[in-house]
């Protein structure tokens, strides 16, 4: 027994390992369930009982030193140092996939830029509005259906001025004449909503710049212009205009404005259906009663508006479908916009 314990001592004294699965087979080796020094531990129980104190004791130290040895040759290896862990650093990098900026921002980002350029602010307001700013101080009659439930989001009603969700991103333009001076020149960008069934063509959230230029002597050749200035900044230089009366309570008189396809340029193509044009925006010289409404004299100033959506010019842009991609966040149709430039 004693010569066992002397050899593994010395052994113990010589032992190295470079990794932690060396230090591991030493481990076994001395200490495991069939180790040298457990071994020797088993045949301490049948050796004379005069020689047990000695060899007791002996055998302790042995088993002590080897745990000490092993322990600080496992933490001398270190976990990086292993050779199925070892670091190489001539591998490329782990990569990961880059952000990019959502379509609906960039084209927002166009069309705000385009309007900068023209030398108009931006304004922003609450998306969560009074009845007063999305309806009344734009001369909506009291019974005028956009106020009625299938149009508006209500979020309180029953008292005079119901709070409710914008539905158009005007209530920002009466804001804008409510508080700052003469003249005025801003677009403004956001989201509304209207309680619409979502389909390729329509949602319940979707996003307006909308545009309002006051002073005087503003005239609707003012606004043609700017509206055809927009459209080939935003289309091409080669892109046409063309206005049509409509209705809408705050302008008086009221256009839509349709561009010349930039698809088929003006032939007939399935984007159009076939009509060589494409409808943007409405416009039209704002109502005397809104400019009143807002403390501005009809007599001495005058002005334009437009409204147009987001998604709507995107669509166009891009030959976008279905407007619900826009939404779904899937990043198949997301990646596709990642390399899209801005103005
Ligand atoms: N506010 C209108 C809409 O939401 C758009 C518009 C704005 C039309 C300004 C004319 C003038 O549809």
């Amino acid at each position: 027994m004693k010569e066992a314990i002397e050899k593994i001592s010395q052994e113990l004294q010589q032992l190295k390992a470079t990794t932690q699965k060396e230090a591991e087979e030493a481990r076994i080796r001395f200490l495991g369930k069939k180790g040298e020094i457990t071994a020797l531990m088993e045949q301490f129980r049948t050796i004379a009982p005069e020689l047990k104190r000695e060899y007791g004791q002996k055998l302790n130290e042995l088993k002590k030193t080897a745990q000490e040895k092993i322990e600080a040759l496992k933490s001398a290896a270190g976990e990086t140092k292993t050779e199925a862990t070892a670091q190489d650093l001539t591998m490329p990098g782990d990569s990961f996939p880059l952000g990019s900026r959502h379509p609906v921002s960039i084209v927002r980002q166009q069309i705000v830029d385009i309007f900068r350029k023209f030398g108009y602010d931006v304004a922003e307001g609450p998306e969560i509005e009074d009845d007063y700013h999305v309806f009344e101080a734009l001369n909506f009659p009291p019974n005028h259906p956009a106020r009625e439930m299938q149009d508006t989001f209500f979020v309180s009603t029953g008292h005079l001025n119901p709070l409710l969700l914008r539905t158009h991103t005007s209530s920002v333009q009466v804001r804008t004449m409510e508080s700052q001076p003469l003249p005025i020149r801003v677009v403004c960008p956001g989201r509304v909503f209207r309680n619409e069934a979502i389909s390729a063509r329509a949602h319940c959230i979707f996003h307006q710049v909308e545009g309002l230029y006051i002073d005087k002597n503003v005239t609707f050749a003012d606004l043609k212009q700017a509206i055809l200035l927009f459209a080939r900044e935003m289309f091409g230089p080669e892109t046409e205009i063309r206005m049509r009366p409509s209705y809408f309570p705050f302008t008086e008189p009221s256009a839509e404005v349709d561009v010349s396809c930039n698809i088929c340029h003006g032939k007939g193509c399935n984007i159009c259906k076939g009509t060589g044009w494409l409808e943007i925006m409405g416009c039209g010289m704002v109502d005397p009663n809104v400019l009143k409404a807002s403390g501005i004299d009809p007599e001495v100033y005058s002005g334009f508006a437009f409204g147009m959506g987001v998604e709507r010019i995107a669509m166009l842009k891009w030959q976008v479908n279905d407007l619900r991609h826009y939404f779904e966040n899937d990043m198949r149709f997301l990646s596709e916009f990642a390399t899209a430039t801005e103005v």
